[in-house]
């Protein structure tokens, strides 16, 4: 392999299998309800999770921003971990589209300490606004793909039920995370209120995420997805190919576990190079280069042919996934050390 790609599992591109899915699909109107093909991923995936109803929507930020718009008013605030995707990469979405301010917390590995989560979620009073919905996100992006583990988000989530609040959990890759730990996705989904999964990630479709949540919850985020002009007609060519990331690619992301292990233990061999939040869990690495601008790193290490991501002045981020395989991660370790030496 003369060249690897580690930006994003985004940049998964979709397998022949999708591709002849897409082809076939048989498609309706999703406006009107009528694709068959997106009511078979919809009522998979709700069953998947053991909820009544999914949402099939353009993108992880959008189910993330219709689940907020759902669960508060204007004015109110939203809880919400450092670093976390709903807040720090949407382009301000929680203000912009539903009015809400973030009430920051800290994390360790993407776990929102269950105490300051309960002090956060109050009720409102004394021209105090309330604080009704926690934001958890896992794997956590930002923390390195971070398995936030099943017993912690059952504490947050009776901590939420304690003040009266709701849970949405940002599960973009919460595949990852099951395959990871062994947790049953029906387990994750009864800590939260609503969930967003994306196909698009690891999973290798070109398009879509879903939000999963109560029938009547799903209903209404069905008319807010058309408000925020994610209603999609014949979305079936991209609801088939999803289909088929949900049969065939969950298994398969452990591969791109043991890669980023490997990746890792290969990049921490250099000398002055550290790990920010602790041992590759899943998919993504992020290594921190005391004293080193991370962008320059990574322009020679696109000069070599491999691409990573800055996640801070000294820090890269590189994700594996189905398009780079063990000669790419060799190529990235040799092209890391010669980078630190250039
Ligand atoms: C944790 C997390 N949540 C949400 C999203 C948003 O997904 P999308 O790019 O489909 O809007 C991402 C995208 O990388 C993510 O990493």
């Amino acid at each position: 392999m003369t060249a690897a790609d580690f930006r994003s599992d985004t940049l998964t591109r979709p397998t022949p299998a999708m591709r002849r899915a897409m082809a076939e699909a048989e498609v309706g109107d999703d406006v009107y309800g009528e694709d068959p093909t997106v009511r078979a991923l919809e009522a998979e995936l709700a069953a998947l999770f053991g909820r009544a109803a999914a949402l099939f929507v353009p993108t992880g930020s959008m189910g993330n921003q219709i689940a907020v718009h759902l669960q508060t008013a204007p004015g109110e605030e939203v809880a919400v971990g450092e670093a976390s995707h709903s807040y720090d990469w949407e382009m301000g979405a929680l203000a912009a589209l539903s009015g809400v301010q973030a009430r920051i917390l800290a994390t360790d590995r993407g776990r929102i300490d269950v105490e300051a989560a309960r002090a956060a979620l109050r009720p409102a009073g004394g021209f105090r606004p309330a604080c009704r919905l926690l934001l958890v996100e896992n794997t956590h992006n930002f923390h390195g793909g971070a398995v936030v583990p099943l017993s912690h988000l059952e504490a947050l989530h009776a901590a939420a039920r304690d003040r009266g609040a709701q849970v949405h959990l940002d599960g973009a890759r919460l595949w990852n995370a099951a395959v990871a730990s062994g947790t049953a996705l029906e387990a994750y989904a009864r800590t939260a209120d609503t969930l967003m999964v994306c196909l698009s990630k690891g999973l290798g479709a070109p398009v879509g995420s879903l939000l999963v949540g109560d029938a009547d919850l799903i209903a209404r985020a069905r008319d807010v997805r058309k408000r925020f002009g994610g209603g999609m007609r014949q979305v079936g060519v991209l609801a088939a190919p999803g289909r088929v990331a949900l049969a065939t690619m969950r298994e398969r992301l452990a591969e791109d576990h043991a890669r980023a292990r490997r990746l890792a233990a290969g990049l921490l061999g250099n000398p002055g190079v550290t790990r920010p939040f602790g041992e590759a869990e899943t998919n993504i690495v992020l290594v921190q280069v005391a004293g080193r601008d991370a962008a320059e790193l990574a322009r020679r290490l696109a000069a070599r042919g491999v691409r990573a991501s800055t996640a801070g002045p000294d820090r890269l981020r590189f994700v594996t996934h189905f398009d780079v395989d063990d000669a790419g991660v060799q190529l990235a370790i040799e092209a890391f050390a010669a980078a630190l030496s250039a």
